[in-house]
């Protein structure tokens, strides 16, 4: 991928056309080098050595000899398969002041992101917040890259287990005078148990389903009683995570849609019957894919595959993701191979981004059956959160005790949720994460309120020099002559990168461990000042301190920017 990073733009079409006509600037491969000392940017020989027939190290010393020293370019060196270059500082510096973090590569391209996603009738769990915050922060990466996203909150909300639900409330309904997720999910999980001492409920709420599908209008009007009801729960937590969809159609939407799906594989040959089921075999695949159930009720993948027509459809979009975890791997190659086999060639731009478990305190959490987390209720997400703002508030209160109340609890909300929301999306996706409370709460370390109190110190910093006026336009960038500045500045530079690796590889760990990194530098370069004042931001000399609140202001908008892409807040006092 071709860097989007200014300077390294630059670089590479230099380099190119020092190397000779062969070359395209986007061959070359622009990085940091291992150390700051050996340069600021280094370029591989490796890409272009086959079509020069060269060895690396040679094309290499050739090019540090040649490069013309001017405009950005201050040096070059070879260093075996590589050349490290050196720029002019104040050019990068202010490139960093003027331009934007992220350039806007994808304009005019539209991604689907399917996140979050939970079934109707049951709490949101501790484990939804991988989805949910996972596939926001892939929408937020995109966004700021300039995609149009549309954010899909693809609820299940038909199948048969809503036939057992309605089951459920026609015996026992009247025993829970409020009806709300707490209730339904225990007439789920009773109307399961019952199920082991009488089969025939099986086939009962099989009957309910059916009567849904047919539109029976009692069945209707519960059903969607039921889903209000689950949708404001779910709300109150989408709120509280600033989490939006712009589409909330579940899978009951594609109910009036699986008809035209199935007449396509129909048309197409592709149907099989196979033990009374309608089913499509697929090529390299044990088990088909099934389309209806012997009753002719529809299944999760006749819905997953009406869905993504009607997602290329409405929205043709250049990318299609889900953000689902990875136990249904087969399911989404199975509804992908199948779109292929009906003939669209877009199932290649349909993507499962599938991740890996949550686990508290080394357990798994799933409200499966209704009996893990503590006693009989579920583990869940809000209770985590509450936990979570409960512990940070003291704190918050006792370092601010002139702030005012209801800035303190917004302030703790936002940094116990950050603190959630940042240990889940901080390890790389496919890994399973085990919440750790101290690791994610400290305000050092690989933690969300450590960037977080980053941001902080650099609005402190701003606010004690007194300063609410924009410094960056009128800078001189020339003061900034410190190594420990430049690494914050050289670290700046290559946010936009990080966005684009992240969006482009839908990881959103490649921006989370690059805040930690500028976090760092930035924290490296303010200790400094301890011990020699000299080095201290806010310095007697007025045109030296503009300099360096100049960089404090880039890093705090650097930091809440990220922060932001990743779903945290930067308080300016915590
Ligand atoms: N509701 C499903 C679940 O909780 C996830 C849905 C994911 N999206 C999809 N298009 N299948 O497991």
């Amino acid at each position: 991928m071709a860097s989007v990073n200014p300077c390294a733009a630059e670089i590479a079409a230099a380099v190119a056309a020092t190397i000779g006509p062969d070359v395209r600037a986007e061959d070359l491969k622009v990085e940091a080098p291992p150390r700051p000392e050996l340069g600021d940017f280094a370029v591989g020989m490796f890409a272009v050595a086959k079509a020069l027939r060269q060895p690396p190290p040679a094309i290499a010393a050739r090019v540090a000899a040649e490069l013309p020293r001017t405009g950005l370019v201050t040096g070059a060196e070879a260093a075996g398969p590589f050349v490290n270059i050196r720029v002019d500082r104040v050019w990068a510096l202010r490139w960093l002041a003027a331009g934007e973090l992220v350039p806007p590569i994808g304009r005019g391209k539209v991604v689907c992101i399917d996140y979050s996603s939970p079934n109707i009738s049951k709490h949101l769990a501790y484990h939804h917040i991988r989805s949910t915050m996972l596939g926001h922060a892939l929408a937020e990466l995109h966004r700021a890259l300039g995609w149009t996203v549309i954010g899909i909150n693809h609820v299940g909300d038909w199948g048969t287990t809503h036939g057992m639900l309605l089951g459920a409330f026609q015996r026992w309904g009247g025993e829970y005078p409020t009806l709300d997720i707490t209730a339904l999910n225990a007439l789920y999980v009773r109307y399961r148990a019952a199920i082991e001492q009488d089969p025939s409920l099986e086939a009962e709420a099989r009957g309910w389903f059916k009567r849904l599908e047919l539109g029976e209008h009692e069945a209707r009007a519960l059903w969607q009683r039921f889903r209000d009801i689950s949708m404001a729960e779910f709300q109150e937590v989408y709120d509280l995570l600033g989490v939006k969809f712009d589409f909330d159609g579940g899978e009951s939407f594609y109910e009036d849609k699986m008809a035209e799906v199935v007449a396509m594989l129909e048309t197409k040959g592709l149907l099989e019957q196979s033990e009374g089921a309608t089913v499509v075999r697929l090529p390299d695949e044990k088990n088909p894919i099934l389309i209806k159930t012997k009753d002719g009720t529809s299944l999760y993948a006749t819905r997953d595959l009406a869905s993504a027509l009607y997602r290329k459809r409405t929205w043709n979009f250049d990318r299609s993701l889900y953000v689902v975890d990875r136990g249904q791997s087969t399911h989404f190659r199975q509804v992908f191979k199948c779109l292929a086999l009906m003939g669209f060639d877009w199932a290649a731009q349909c993507q499962h981004i599938p991740f890996g478990l949550v686990r508290f305190g080394g357990k798994k959490t799933s409200t499966r059956a209704g009996s893990t987390g503590t006693g009989d209720r579920p583990f869940l997400l809000r209770d985590v959160f509450d936990e979570a703002i409960e512990q940070v508030l003291p704190i918050i209160t006792e370092k601010n005790p002139d702030l005012d109340a209801e800035i303190a609890a917004r302030t703790a909300r936002w940094v116990g949720i950050g603190a959630v929301v940042f240990a889940n999306v901080v390890p790389q996706r496919d890994k399973d994460v085990d919440f750790d409370w101290d690791r994610a709460m400290a305000l050092s370390g690989d933690s969300g309120p450590y960037l977080q109190f980053t941001a902080a110190r650099c609005s402190g910093i701003a606010r004690k020099a007194g300063s609410p006026a924009s410094q960056r336009a009128t800078a001189d960038w020339s003061l900034l002559t410190h190594d420990a500045e430049w690494a914050v500045a050289r670290r700046l530079l290559d946010f936009g990168d990080h966005v684009a690796r992240a969006a482009a590889s839908c990881e959103p760990h490649i921006l989370a461990h690059y805040l930690l990194d500028l976090a760092g530098d930035v924290s490296r370069w303010f200790t400094l000042g301890n011990d020699e004042p000299a080095l201290r931001v806010i310095v007697d000399d007025p045109a030296l301190r503009a300099a360096r609140l100049a960089l404090v202001e880039v890093v705090r908008h650097a930091l809440a920017r990220g922060l932001q892409i990743l779903g945290l807040h930067a308080p300016e006092r915590m």
